[in-house]
């Protein structure tokens, strides 16, 4: 009795085994049988009422059917895991082979870049990064750099003004040059003084050559027995380190600016090669011309005054460029408007790798 009993259950605990296609139904003929209420436990519970010889007999078959379906469940249940994973791994496939979506890396803007490169040059020579607002007054824009109102150099400024005055009845206006930043730092921070001051600068202008907003740098230096040698000696060697070249030849000119006395604007000997302006040699020399890069000068005397220093006491050298023209010059763009495009494509071909920067060489120390 017993013998048929565990094979007809055996046969049904085998057929459903087999016949679970999950894990879970597999775990519901697990419980079906084996649980606490299972089939088996509940033939394996009889044991205790049976006489000693039918539990002889029984025992052996009721253990070795709880074993046998115990194993067949276990295999069963490696074999549906096995088909879990294989189905998961199918699900997951990565394909390695295939090329990476390309990650859109911005770049650098050349002006960004060469203030970044002006400021290491000027760093390496003592001078600090001073900063003036953009929206200015009338009274540091001009006044203080010796151009009352009634003077025709401010003609030479198309500005954009403001409509109201500020406080102090000052007209404002957005400023035209780097040049108020020598009053304001020179009225913060006293003498001794060796700065630059990069940034934006206005005026009412517009064409291949001139946009109405564009970069320029200023320098200043005071102290005292400054003079032009100092002043000479500090350009070539900016430009030597800025155009990485060792051949770089200056020539003073005279000229005139009402901030500066005496002023001089220094030119660059330059040759064009490929159709593109490289700086380098003398003016003078076969091939070569001049070109102008720089507006400099003593600063003059009411400029220091206005600065609330005494010039008795302290003197000192100015210069002012434009930080664009520079760019231009370097890295051989031809057109001024397209550097405030935000054409991504000039961006592109023009900018600088964040992290990939060119470096200086020519002696300038430049940190990686
Ligand atoms: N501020 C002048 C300009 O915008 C440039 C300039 C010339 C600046 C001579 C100076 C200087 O500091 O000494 O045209």
């Amino acid at each position: 009795m017993a013998s048929t009993q565990t094979d007809s259950m055996r046969a049904d605990a085998l057929a459903q085994i087999e016949g679970a296609s999950t894990l879970e139904s597999l775990d519901a003929v697990r419980v079906a049988f084996l649980g606490k209420q299972g089939t088996i436990s509940a033939l394996l519970k009889t044991l205790g009422k049976m006489s000693p010889e039918e539990r002889q007999e029984a025992g052996p078959a009721f253990n070795g059917l709880r074993a046998e379906v115990t194993e067949a469940i276990a295999a069963r249940k490696a074999v549906l895991e096995a088909e879990a994973l294989n189905a998961k791994l199918a699900g997951e496939t990565i394909d390695l082979s295939l090329p990476a979506p390309e990650a859109p890396i911005g770049s650098v803007h050349p002006v960004s870049q060469v203030m970044d490169e002006l400021a290491e040059i000027f760093a390496d020579m003592g001078f600090a990064v001073a900063t003036g607002p953009e929206i200015e007054d009338d009274w540091h824009n001009f006044t203080a750099l010796n151009m009352p109102e009634s003077h025709p150099a401010r003609a030479m400024h198309d500005t954009f003004y403001f409509p109201d005055a500020d406080d102090e009845g000052r007209s404002m206006l957005l400023r035209t040059h780097t040049s108020p930043v020598q009053i304001r730092t020179m009225l913060k921070d006293g003498a001794p003084l060796r700065i630059i001051a990069p940034g934006r600068v206005y005026r009412s202008d517009s064409d291949a050559t001139h946009t109405p907003m564009f970069h320029q740098i200023e320098g200043l230096v005071i102290g005292k027995g400054i003079h032009l040698g100092h002043l000479k000696w500090t350009l070539e060697t900016f430009l030597k380190a800025f155009f990485e070249r060792d051949d770089i030849v200056l020539r003073l000119r005279p000229s005139y600016f009402p901030f500066t006395e005496p002023s001089v604007e220094v030119d660059v000997g330059y040759s064009v090669e490929k159709g593109r302006r490289v700086v380098g040699g003398s003016g003078d020399d076969e091939g070569h011309a001049w070109m102008e890069v720089l507006g400099s000068g003593m600063v003059n005397a009411r400029v220091i005054e206005f600065g609330g220093l005494d010039p008795n006491e302290w003197q000192g050298f100015a210069f002012g460029t434009g930080v664009d023209r520079l760019a231009m010059l370097k890295y051989g763009m031809d057109d001024l408007r397209a550097f405030f495009d935000g054409d991504l494509r000039w961006m592109k071909h023009y900018g600088f790798a964040a992290l990939d920067v060119p470096t200086l060489s020519g002696g300038v120390g430049v940190s990686a």
